[in-house]
């Protein structure tokens, strides 16, 4: 348990009424106590002008566990894991913006978002009040050019929590807390302050035309944004041209009506249950499970 805005307040802030206008919610993807994603946040934040308390989550520390897919979240029912899932977005509903650090661990984001994010059927019972909250992504990697698929992985995040993503950055940085050290980032941690509440946004200038995803499967002719999956591709003066909308993302009705779909395959399956399972009974005994020994 930590110390200055850690999980124990933020457990109990839900009935506390709030010292400042703003709450500002930062989420460090990093296990390093005064790593570079948590004193980034942290100095982000000392910059920002509105009066804010800021709250954190470490989220490695939380307790995700992996979705069943059993469906019951997206037929209505609660979920049937008690973990800390609940905590985090109740969290993230109730503040007013949202920092997002990561550091590239193998080329990605560190792997507590996609735990999270494989949760993600419970966002569909949020989406209403985190739709349009602004946030701010960073990558932090430590080896010169190597940071992987990182920003894909928390625009993901994002995206499917309906948040505004103001800037998605990618930083240098190996040491604990050497990020601080080099001016320069000082002066990114500034910018990106005040972009936080401002009109304005740094997301669409490069990368997918439709997102700002700069990750992308290459077909013949064209790019697929592997966030948005819309189609672009780039003129010889190397403008972007767009071709079609992914359609994925939106405002939450958008969004629902892919969860009236997956409702949907309930239905599906129960009209093919009995074609499915003819092919799959003759593999339930194929193959031994292996387990690691108890102890
Ligand atoms: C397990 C592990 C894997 C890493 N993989 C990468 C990587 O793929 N690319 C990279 O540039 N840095 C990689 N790094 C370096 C970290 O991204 C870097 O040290 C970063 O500053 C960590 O942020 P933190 O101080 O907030 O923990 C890795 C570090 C660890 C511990």
């Amino acid at each position: 348990m930590e110390n200055n805005s850690g999980l124990n307040i933020m457990t109990a802030r839900g009935s506390a009424k709030a010292k400042y206008p703003k709450r500002i919610l930062g989420l460090v993807g990093s296990p390093r106590k005064l790593g570079n994603c948590e004193v980034f946040i942290k100095d982000i934040s000392n910059n920002i002008e509105t009066p804010h308390e800021l709250n954190l989550i470490r989220l490695p520390s939380l307790n995700i566990q992996p979705c069943n897919a059993c469906y019951g979240c997206i037929m209505g029912n609660p979920c049937p894991h008690s973990d800390d899932m609940g905590f985090l977005l109740n969290t993230i509903e109730q503040s007013d913006a949202i920092i997002i650090a990561t550091p590239v661990y193998y080329l990605g984001a560190h792997s507590v978002f996609k735990k999270i994010l494989d949760r993600g059927f419970l966002f569909y019972n949020y989406i209403e009040k985190t739709y349009e909250k602004p946030c701010i992504l960073i990558n932090i990697y430590g080896i010169k050019d190597r940071i992987g698929m990182s920003p894909q992985m928390l625009m993901t995040f994002a995206s499917f929590l309906c948040l505004n993503i103001k800037a998605s950055v990618h930083i240098k940085a190996a040491l604990p807390g050497e990020i601080l050290v080099d001016k320069s980032n000082r002066k990114k941690a500034k910018k990106l302050a005040e972009l936080l509440f401002s009109d304005g946004n740094t997301i669409r200038k490069y990368g997918c035309p439709y997102c700002g995803c700069d990750i992308v499967r290459i077909e013949k002719q064209k790019f697929i944004c592997t966030l948005c999956h819309s189609h672009f591709s780039i003129n010889n003066s190397g403008k972007r041209i767009k071709i079609k909308d992914g359609g994925i993302f939106g405002p939450p009705d958008h969004m629902y009506k892919h969860r009236e779909w997956l409702r949907g395959m309930k239905g599906r399956f129960l009209e093919k249950r009995r074609e499915i399972l003819k092919s799959t009974i003759p593999y339930k005994d194929v193959g031994k499970w292996v387990k690691p020994p108890t102890s």
